[in-house]
């Protein structure tokens, strides 16, 4: 984590898993994935997150699908995988 002036900005999150998780999610429902990678509920938000500068990201399913949520937390496309988990 870096301080700047009053401001707390996280560095970089904890890597939760070397692999996306695949949920197959409802039409009209609403999913909030972890940013911070500390959630023990991955991949989506527990609250663990607070104080670290990180906040959940939410996702909107509008059909019934599968979804590939990122567990490595660098992907580029958030909430999804975008295969940054191959980069190491
Ligand atoms: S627990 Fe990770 S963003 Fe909420």
């Amino acid at each position: 984590m870096t301080k700047l002036s009053n401001t707390i900005v996280p560095s970089v999150a904890t890597r939760a898993s070397e692999c996306p998780y695949a949920v197959d999610v409802i039409a009209g429902k609403s999913y909030w994935w972890c940013a911070c990678g500390k959630s023990r509920s991955q991949p989506f938000c527990d609250g663990s997150h607070r104080g670290s500068g990180f906040e959940p990201v939410r996702f909107d399913a509008v059909r019934d699908e599968k979804i590939w949520f990122c567990g490595c937390k660098a992907t580029a496309s958030a909430p999804t995988c975008d295969g940054s988990h191959n980069n190491g």
